[in-house]
């Protein structure tokens, strides 16, 4: 087994639905499951619902908030996923943004984002307004995000997906970040390293 110290890679997810039994949690479940399946990866999943973050001015800097963004901070890529909500991404997810500080440490991070919505459109308002919001901050948010229409018919009663074609592109949402991360990240950390090891940085 793969020790956590030997993981390379750590992605925090943030689950933007705090509602019981909700559809993006489910959702979230499969990147959660496909991301176990890189060796080279490590996975801290944020629950919002445990967590309740204050909004801006109400609450300060408590232990759990400074927490939380050092999780996101220390991560080399996050995954957010919202519900589709009154055609916008929904508010837990905008004040866990907001507690990430300003400037906020999504600032040059890769983002991943996923979308669900029990409308036949999906959540493709809610994902181009939190994409918008995201590259605000400052983080590079990744191209395809992915949404998901009629989420209820999506996921059966025991919360498995019962559509292949709408699984693989959940599934792509770890896929896209963990390729970005190998191809762009990582080679740049191993350089930065082999040249502060190898003295030639002065
Ligand atoms: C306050 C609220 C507003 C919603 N607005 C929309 C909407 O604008 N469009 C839509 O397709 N579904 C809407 N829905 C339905 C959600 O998309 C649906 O509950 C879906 O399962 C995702 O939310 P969940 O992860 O909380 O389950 C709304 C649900 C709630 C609770």
């Amino acid at each position: 087994m793969t020790g956590e110290r030997e993981k390379s890679i750590r992605i925090a997810v943030v689950p933007g639905s705090v509602r019981p039994g909700n559809y993006t949690g489910k959702a979230v479940g499969l990147v959660l499951d496909e991301l176990s399946t890189y060796e080279d990866v490590a996975c801290d999943v944020l629950d919002l619902a445990e967590l309740q973050l204050p909004h801006p001015g109400q609450g300060g800097e408590t232990p759990e908030v400074a927490r939380f963004r050092e999780t996101v901070d220390r991560a080399t890529g996050v995954i957010l996923a919202t519900p589709e909500y009154h055609g916008s991404f929904s508010s837990v997810i905008k004040v866990a943004i907001e507690n990430l500080g300003f400037p906020s440490v999504l600032a040059g991070k890769p983002v991943g984002l996923l979308g669900v919505a029990a409308g036949t459109i999906g959540a493709v308002k809610s994902l181009e307004q939190l994409r918008g919001v995201c590259s605000h901050v400052g983080a590079l948010v990744l191209p395809g995000p992915v949404s998901v229409a009629g989420v209820q018919r999506i996921f059966d009663d025991e919360g498995r997906c019962t559509d292949e074609a709408v699984e693989e592109r959940i599934r792509g949402v770890a896929r896209t970040l963990v390729d970005y991360i190998r191809g762009h990240i990582c080679p740049r950390v191993a350089l930065e390293k082999f040249v502060r090891e190898s003295g030639s940085n002065p």
